[in-house]
């Protein structure tokens, strides 16, 4: 019998989580099936046991479920509980186990596809909210020499910066004004089409500036012409997808081509 899978969330039409596990399957050669579900904003558990009745193997979450997917989870990976949120969900007789592969999607995207070394790097992680406490542990295992994050609210970064610890600093975007070698944007500001106000001080001659949206956004613009080498979070999204797939199937699709052809 063929295995369902489906992605949660609200909204969901534009996901482009299907594609990316159709070409996961297709290239491992997986008997699976994978949807698109929108739940209600007030029914996502429902939702997910609804799934679960009529068959379903697994899920991924994606906004604004990842804090709910985290309550559901009867069992949680050691990254999941770290991070506060969920984003794959595996269906098992044992009850529902949930995974976070938000972080390791980012640093298999920054390290493996566009090369980029993080250890001993000054890392600027922009926003506190559930974004970016996602991805810090992460972060944190690649051992940068610096890990800041900046926040318009800045007592929301302090509190990410207490819980993980590690010499983590907390700011505000004003007083953020020196070069990093990597900035990384996980604030919401990008959904709305607008910019933080950051300083271009942050930008330096080999700064990667990573938006963790995919697409267009205003933050990659500012980093662009403040001389920075931008890239968006289409990897990103491609390589959560692969951890989420390998948790599911126990095999790793290879995700160069996937993200070529979606760029295509
Ligand atoms: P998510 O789970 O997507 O991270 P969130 O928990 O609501 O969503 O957090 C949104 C983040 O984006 C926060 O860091 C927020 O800053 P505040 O903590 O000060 O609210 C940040 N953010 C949202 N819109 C922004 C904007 N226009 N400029 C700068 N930061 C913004």
């Amino acid at each position: 019998m063929t295995d369902r899978y489906a992605v949660f969330g609200h909204p969901i039409a534009h996901s482009k989580s299907p594609l990316i596990h159709a070409a996961f399957a297709h290239q491992t050669g997986q008997d699976m099936t994978y949807e698109a579900i929108l739940a209600p904003l007030d029914g996502f558990a429902d939702s997910v046991a609804a799934f679960v009745a009529a068959g379903g193997r697994g899920a991924n979450v994606t906004v604004p479920f990842k804090e709910a997917a985290f309550k559901m989870a009867q069992r949680l990976s050691p990254r999941a509980e770290r991070a506060g949120a969920v984003n794959t969900l595996s269906f098992a007789a044992d009850g529902i186990f949930g995974d976070n592969t938000d972080g390791a999607g980012l640093v298999a995207d920054l390290t493996r596809n566009l090369k980029r070394t993080l250890a001993g790097q000054r890392i600027l992680l922009l926003g506190a909210g559930g974004a970016a406490r996602g991805v810090i542990e992460p972060l944190l295992e690649q051992q940068p020499a610096t890990l800041v994050i900046a926040n318009r609210t800045l007592s929301r970064a302090e509190e990410l910066a207490t819980l993980f610890g590690h010499g983590i600093r907390a700011a505000t975007f004003e007083a953020t004004d020196r070069p990093f070698d990597v900035v990384i944007n996980a604030t919401a500001a990008s959904l709305a089409g607008e910019l933080p106000p950051l300083s271009p001080r942050i930008f330096g001659a080999d700064t990667l500036a990573y938006d963790m949206m995919y697409g267009h956004t205003p933050f990659l613009d500012f980093a662009r012409v403040h001389g920075a080498a931008t890239a968006d979070g289409l990897g990103m999204l491609v390589e959560q997808a692969a951890e989420a797939f390998y948790l599911w199937r126990g095999v790793r699709p290879d995700t160069a081509p996937v993200i070529a052809s979606l760029r295509a």
